[in-house]
């Protein structure tokens, strides 16, 4: 694996005719690691910052869609895709690109159904893992499918739920997947801001916008909103 490569492979899916529409997968095949979290939280903080978001649910749980549901407002349009209809998914893009819309979150099932097509269409994948042994390994499938589709270059580990600061075994594992040029940044501190945002339909940084969870929320969709620009220009 040369995770600091930086084309996508050859014969590799393109955008296609999306307009300026971005796609933001967050993926890792483990549950529980924060994706729907983060997912809601970094759609909110990036229709903040003037993105025009559209928040799909694709994992059959519909945790993201129960989020939606109790939402007001149209800051972000959150849907759902049934795993029958994630053939379409392409379409189903193209259609928010027409409305207008510039970026897409993909939230996913912790599991490897139906992953390739989400990530396929991606533009940048984010894989929320703790800062476990056990969560890094098992994000090494998803690594392989983001290989296999070309997504070389266009993804990053974000540490998430991580212990309060001095962390040696945090600091450690960022050290390691910083040095493989595979880590986004910053790392999510384990807060429950995170938990009661998302318990009544909002973002963090609607919920708590002065904490400093809506802090590392908002800097981390800065880091992505850069990476995926940079990735974009190459
Ligand atoms: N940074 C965080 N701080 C506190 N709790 C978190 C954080 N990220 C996730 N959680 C909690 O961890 C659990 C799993 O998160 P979730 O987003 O549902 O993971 P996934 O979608 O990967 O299965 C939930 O109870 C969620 O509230
Ligand atoms: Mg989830």
């Amino acid at each position: 694996m040369d995770p600091q490569g930086s084309e996508r492979e050859p014969g590799a899916p393109t955008r296609g005719d999306r307009g300026s529409l971005r796609i933001l997968a967050v993926a890792v095949q483990k549950g529980g690691t924060g994706k729907t979290t983060l997912a809601a939280s970094l759609a909110v903080a990036a229709a903040e910052a003037g993105e025009r978001v559209a928040a799909l649910d694709l994992d059959p749980q519909g945790s993201l869609a129960g989020w939606g549901a109790l939402r007001s407002g149209d800051a972000v349009a959150v849907d759902r895709i049934q795993p029958w209809e994630i053939g379409q998914l392409a379409e189903i893009l193209g259609v928010l690109a027409e409305e207008g819309r510039t970026l897409a979150v993909l939230d996913t099932a912790g599991s490897s159904a139906g992953l390739a097509p989400a990530l396929k269409d991606a533009d940048f994948v984010l894989m929320p893992v703790r800062p476990s042994r056990l969560d890094i390994v098992a994000a090494r499938p998803t690594l392989q499918i983001l290989m296999d589709v070309g997504l070389r270059g266009r993804f990053a580990l974000v540490l998430n739920q991580c212990p309060a600061p001095p962390s040696p075994r945090t600091s450690a594992y960022a050290s390691q997947l910083r040095a493989l040029g595979v880590l986004a940044d910053p790392g999510i501190i384990h807060r429950v801001d995170h938990q009661d945002a998302l318990a009544t339909g909002l973002g963090v940084t609607e919920y708590a916008p002065a904490s400093p969870a809506a802090d590392e929320i908002r800097a981390l969709w800065t880091w992505i909103d850069a990476k995926m620009r940079a990735t974009e220009a190459r």
